[in-house]
């Protein structure tokens, strides 16, 4: 073995793998050439291996021969792989697209939501989005539920791992956030995911939405607030339902009501699915608190509101006749499909 061979063997070497590079199909078999050139085992290592039969000062020569040879294979094949790997990803993402067109349908919970908004949108209520990680301040204390409340018993609460800080257990705190950041009139609506500590049964879970709604003007009254729900309800759950408001509690509305449609399944007769009473109720409402108010940064002298409160969830198995909230979060096609 001699120097000039040696050196021929290596460029030899660098040609033919400049040539299996550059034809490499994709990046497999880019690989593939890389291990058998430049791994612990491949033909570089054998060439090299003739090394120990040179004189020792011709030694570096081919090291250096070599080092150029490892080096220029090293950079065509990052060359041949940056090339391959943006092709193979075009590849995919031309044949991972969803067609868009295909006939899909809503998730319930956002089907409500959207007939919930677009029915309130045109009584001038446009949609605002509020934090799901709340403070204890904006989830209780700022809506009149100070610290001990008794009424905090109504809302098994998450904590997360932030000091003073929860998962919303209602989408009442963004009327704070609301009335913080625009100036009244308001006509504010707020969906949104809520989340509560529950055992989860047929009418209860951890996780679902709500509605929130929030007017505010000088002069607002209970009467503006009966009139909307009307229109809601009949737009909701048929022309001419008969609805009512029932007397309520909540700390953060004085009055407060529960809102009650006539039953949709035995129209007011009385069955087993109103529990007899022939009402069913939809939502929770009432006059916005004057301290509310107040921390909502607004004067109750000059202005009045009022506030209600719905579950999405609720609204649509009531209009479609759904009988378990456990159907809305376990995403069972069989389920989901029927709200094309
Ligand atoms: N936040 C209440 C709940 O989670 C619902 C509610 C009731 C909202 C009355 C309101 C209201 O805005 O006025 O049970």
């Amino acid at each position: 073995m001699d120097l000039a061979q040696l050196t021929r063997d290596l460029e030899t070497l660098a040609e033919q793998t400049a040539a299996a590079v550059a034809a490499a199909p994709d990046l497999a078999a880019i690989d593939a050439i890389e291990l058998d050139v430049l791994g612990k085992k491949g033909r570089l290592t054998g060439v090299l291996r003739g090394i120990g039969g040179l004189p020792a000062d011709e030694r570096p020569l081919v090291g250096a021969v070599a080092n150029r040879v490892r080096a220029s294979i090293e950079a065509a094949v990052a060359a041949r792989r940056a090339v391959l790997g943006s092709a193979e990803l075009d590849a995919r993402l031309r044949a991972e697209t969803s067609d868009v067109t295909t006939p899909g349908s809503l998730h319930p919970s956002i089907e409500a939501m959207a007939e919930i908004s677009r029915i309130f949108g045109q009584f001038g209520f446009v949609v605002y989005e509020s934090p799901e990680i709340e403070d204890d301040l904006h989830n209780f204390q700022l809506l009149n539920i100070p610290p001990d409340h008794p009424a905090r018993d109504l809302w098994d609460t998450l904590y997360v791992d932030i000091p003073g800080h929860l998962l919303r257990t209602h989408t009442s705190p963004g009327q704070i956030r609301v009335m913080r950041s625009v100036e009244p009139p308001i006509r504010a609506l707020l969906p949104g995911r809520c989340f509560r500590y529950e055992a989860i049964d047929a009418s209860h879970g951890s996780e679902f939405f709500q509605v929130e709604g929030l007017m505010v003007d000088e002069g607002t009254t209970m009467g503006d607030l009966r009139g909307l729900l009307d229109e809601f309800a009949h737009a909701m759950f048929g022309a001419g339902k008969r609805t009512r408001f029932r007397p309520g509690y909540y700390p953060f509305t004085e009055p407060s009501v529960a809102f009650d449609v006539e039953c949709l399944v035995c129209g007011g007769v009385g069955c087993p699915a109103c529990g007899r009473s022939g009402w069913m109720t939809i939502l929770g409402a009432g006059m916005v608190h004057p301290v509310v108010l107040r921390n909502g940064g607004l004067d109750p002298e000059r202005y009045q509101g009022f506030a209600f409160g719905m579950g999405p969830e609720r609204i649509s198995m009531l209009r479609h006749r759904i009988n378990d909230l456990r159907l809305f979060l376990e995403n069972d096609l069989r389920f989901l499909g029927q709200f094309r």
